[in-house]
């Protein structure tokens, strides 16, 4: 929901600070009515949380099994090779032994079926560490992210240096101004999670993917855009320079997502002309200022190193804030408390 969103971003934003302190500067001087900033909290202590990832990753499980540290639990990696899950158990019985040894499951998953499958039979939380349909940890990530630079999209946000006095012992997240967010390339389990969540958060975005069927929103996920009226704030087409159009932001992902494989070949013919340049934005008539986000992994052909390794690039603070807003989530989901904001009675 849009309040829990709100609140994993507020505590990733905190949790962050109380991590690596030098973010939020203490003030000095008995006037001071900042407090000290305390250690994360422990609400993992003695928690275990299995990672069921039957894909590869990098960010995810690093953020994860890190966050689970800093929280003080452990986080078992359960890879492909490693249970029984898809060999000789099925979803239903591996959640249910799972969750009755762990305090969460956090899944990577193929088909978008078998994380619902695991949710359905788990007696404990389960979170999508991604599944064919949807990403949403890394739309918390993107989030973070914009409203840290909220700065470079508007000159009356203050600094992120500035600290605020009197308004608690942290730095508050900076506010967001309505954006333009263009997203170029296949319509991909990130793409449907921005879909479904920026419109909510007042900003508007512009969609190109190839004219294909095949590159089209799936139904299920544009049944909850339309569910969620975010489709009244979509704009898609085909032509990558009209997407990009007044954009503040251009986000793009793979063209070959994890199981596409074999599909290779055709894909890089159909998304030719995708390629996110300076020139296709400055053709299409981006905002001079346009920052670029990728959820990584990235290949050249969707983004050129100029783009990708220049100053319009927040894809590694992105990266980076994988950990914190999962951090988050798990405090939330698994820890002491839960996204309603109240402390668990266990
Ligand atoms: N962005 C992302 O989910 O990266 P990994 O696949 O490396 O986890
Ligand atoms: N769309 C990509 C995202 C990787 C983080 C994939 O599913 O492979």
């Amino acid at each position: 929901s849009t309040p829990a969103i709100t609140r994993v971003l507020t505590h990733s934003h905190t949790l962050k600070q109380v991590s690596l302190p030098w973010l939020a500067p203490q003030q000095t001087g008995k006037s001071s009515r900042r407090k000290p900033l305390k250690m994360p909290s422990q609400s993992l202590f003695n928690k275990s949380i299995a990672l069921l990832f039957s894909k590869r990753s990098t960010r995810t499980r690093v953020s994860a099994e890190t966050a689970a540290t800093l929280l003080g639990g452990r986080a078992l990696f359960l890879g492909r090779d490693d249970i029984q899950l898809g060999v000789n158990e099925s979803a239903r019985d591996t959640a249910r032994v799972i969750g009755g040894m762990c305090q969460g499951i956090f899944a990577r998953v193929g088909d978008h079926a078998e994380i619902e499958e695991l949710a359905r039979y788990s007696p404990v939380p389960v979170l999508n560490a991604l599944s064919s349909l949807w990403h949403p940890t890394q739309i918390l990530a993107d989030l973070l992210t914009l409203h840290e630079h909220a700065h470079l999209f508007t000159s009356d946000a203050p600094a992120p240096e500035t600290a605020v006095e009197g308004k608690g012992a942290y730095k508050p997240l900076p506010e967001l101004r309505p954006l333009t967010i263009t997203w170029l390339g296949d319509s991909t389990n990130i793409l449907h999670d921005m879909l479904v969540t920026y419109p909510r958060f007042g900003h508007k975005i512009r969609v190109a993917t190839p004219a294909q069927l095949a590159y089209q929103c799936p139904t299920p996920v544009w049944d909850r855009v339309k569910e969620l009226g975010c489709d009244k704030d979509i704009w898609w087409g085909s032509d990558p320079r009209e997407a990009v159009h007044g954009a503040d932001v251009v986000v793009t992902d793979t063209w070959i997502s994890m199981g596409q494989e074999a599909e290779k070949a055709q894909r890089l013919k159909d998304f030719q002309g995708y390629q996110v340049t300076e020139a296709l934005c400055k053709e299409g008539g981006a905002k001079s200022g346009w920052k670029f986000l990728h959820c990584l992994p990235r290949k050249p052909d969707e983004v050129d190193d100029e783009v990708f390794y220049g100053p319009r690039s927040l894809v590694f603070p992105e990266a980076d804030n994988r950990k914190w807003t999962i951090m988050a989530a798990f405090d939330l989901l698994f820890g002491k408390w839960n996204l309603h904001g109240t402390e668990a009675t266990q």
